[in-house]
């Protein structure tokens, strides 16, 4: 990872230990899986990196154990989440008018719960493959388990059944190799129910 990006994270860091459980690895499995499946040559990395590990540092001004699938706090969790995002970006000089645009993601990275395909936002789109992928990643899913509140194979169930929606919605992969991921690791998640 780039020494601007372990910065950013570095700063980031104090917000998520106030934040959602399990949001530190969650950050930190985006930020390391991303650049396996994205080339550098297609987005501008200095906005799709500090997206993924700015996100949801604004759960860290969310009231303790409110429902983060409960759709007034997925706002307020973006809209504190660019008041800090910039905070953090602004005290490392980064260039204004990157901060201008990641403010801009981050208001609206969640308004996928909201009907948003992405179809338009290149960056939200491949965000939000794996924001969403994160919950069958190994740590990923008790993780989702804990929010959803359900035994490994209704977890599983409430996964599916988002990803029909995001099929419905017109939230496709970004490209084949991100898909095929998706798909192993729901695989091998299910493998660990059977056991
Ligand atoms: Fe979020
Ligand atoms: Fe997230």
């Amino acid at each position: 990872m780039k020494k601007i990006y372990k910065i950013i994270l570095e700063k980031a860091l104090p917000y998520y230990e106030k934040g959602r459980k399990g949001d530190i690895e969650h950050v930190k499995w985006l930020s390391n899986t991303i650049p396996n499946f994205v080339d550098e040559k297609e987005v501008d990395f200095d906005i799709l990196m500090p997206l993924a590990i700015l996100h949801d540092v604004g759960y860290s001004k969310v009231p303790k154990d409110s429902d983060p699938l409960k759709l007034d706090i997925r706002k307020l969790h973006s809209e504190e989440g660019a008041k800090i995002a910039e905070k953090i970006l602004k005290k490392i000089n980064y260039p204004q008018e990157k901060i201008k645009e990641l403010k801009r993601l981050i208001l609206k990275h969640d308004n996928w719960a909201f009907g948003d395909s992405f179809a338009t936002e290149p960056y939200l789109r491949i965000f939000n493959n794996f924001d969403f992928m994160w919950v069958v990643s190994p740590k990923g899913f008790p993780a989702y388990q804990n929010i959803v509140k359900k035994d490994a194979k209704g977890t599983i169930e409430a996964i599916e059944k988002a990803q029909e929606k995001n099929i419905e919605q017109g939230r496709v992969w970004y490209n084949k190799k991100i898909g095929n991921y998706y798909e192993k690791l729901l695989k091998e998640r299910k493998k660990e129910i059977k056991q």
